[in-house]
């Protein structure tokens, strides 16, 4: 297969054959991380620039392991320290990054669309590291990969995302691609953190229960309570939170036996999940972000047109 799509904005614009060409590049990169020489000349000559307008440690990180691993020239710009605190445009900004000839942007912004809004007007191509609540497409895309590894297919799993979904752009995300690849989607959470109507919008149920949501599932992924996007409190303390909607091995009794326990991270221990099943046997965190490497490299190297060299040899 030929990828033709010069940046990954978001799940929405990508076939779910795209998706699996993305994952099956990404399995063959993991092989590059375990070697003692982690380094290939895939992306020799490549700029790439990390733009990244709010925190990140994941993400940020492995963009910029995997710009290196394929022998990229990476360099890092926080918003904190441009001259966007100087009063410059978002517009301004990049276009100056761009007048320095970079081959790829990679942009995480608070505001929803920004990099839509920056591929209409930019040669470079863009990857969308994180928008406002919009989308986080290298993250749902790292946790298909992971999901498809252990369970060893992609199609017909019962997957729980559970949390504060209505800010969360890694449940818009991972719901896109999960249903776009015939999975069953139930979503659980406070009614306060539930986005009217999205069993229309994303074609997922909404569990009324957390032993509902978790009934036969294949894996659960839970999400950050999102505070920073959070107008008003949307509940009332983190005890009662973790009490209602935090997850722990009790929970888990009627799901699969080999159910995996999934997190973007970054984690609050004790809220969200227990201490003791965050660290446990069935808990894949560590492996999402060993996996976001590889699939970062396998991101770069598909826009850079790496399978168009493979079809042309
Ligand atoms: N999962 C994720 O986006 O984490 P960071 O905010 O640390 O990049």
């Amino acid at each position: 297969m030929e990828f033709k799509k010069k940046n990954i904005l978001d799940i929405n614009s990508l076939s779910a054959s795209e998706i699996e060409f993305i994952l099956d590049t990404a399995d063959s990169m993991k092989e590059i991380n375990e070697r003692p020489v982690k380094k290939v000349p895939a992306l020799r000559g490549k700029t790439i620039v990390l733009f990244f307008q709010e925190p990140s440690t994941r993400t940020k990180l492995s963009f910029e392991l995997a710009a290196k691993r394929l022998s990229a020239d990476s360099v890092s710009l926080a918003a904190s320290s441009s001259s966007m605190k100087k009063g410059e445009t978002l517009l301004d900004t990049a276009r100056t990054i761009e007048a320095m000839k970079p081959d790829i942007l990679v942009m995480r912004h608070s505001m929803s669309g920004a990099p839509h809004f920056l591929s209409k007007f930019l040669k470079c191509s863009i990857l969308n590291a994180g928008d406002g609540r919009h989308a986080h497409p290298s993250q749902a895309l790292l946790d298909m990969m992971t999901i498809r590894e252990k369970k060893k297919t992609l199609t017909g799993l019962n997957i729980a995302i559970i949390g504060d979904i209505s800010n969360s752009r890694v449940a818009r995300s991972n719901m896109r691609g999960l249903v776009k690849l015939g999975n069953n989607v139930r979503v659980f959470g406070p009614p306060s953190m539930i986005p009217f109507k999205i069993e229309e919008e994303f074609n997922v149920s909404v569990s009324r229960t957390m032993e509902e949501a978790l009934s036969d599932a294949d894996a659960v992924i839970m999400l950050r309570i999102q505070k920073e996007r959070q107008g008003a409190n949307l509940f009332s303390t983190d005890r009662e939170y973790s009490r209602f909607f935090g997850l722990n091995r009790e929970n888990l009794k009627n799901s699969k036996k080999d159910v995996l326990v999934m997190h973007p991270g970054p984690v609050n221990r004790g809220v969200e999940i227990t201490p003791e099943l965050a660290d446990s046997e069935i808990s894949v965190i560590n492996e999402q972000v060993s996996n976001g490497v590889a699939l970062r490299m396998a991101l770069f190297y598909l826009v850079s047109g790496g399978s168009k060299n493979e079809n042309s040899d």
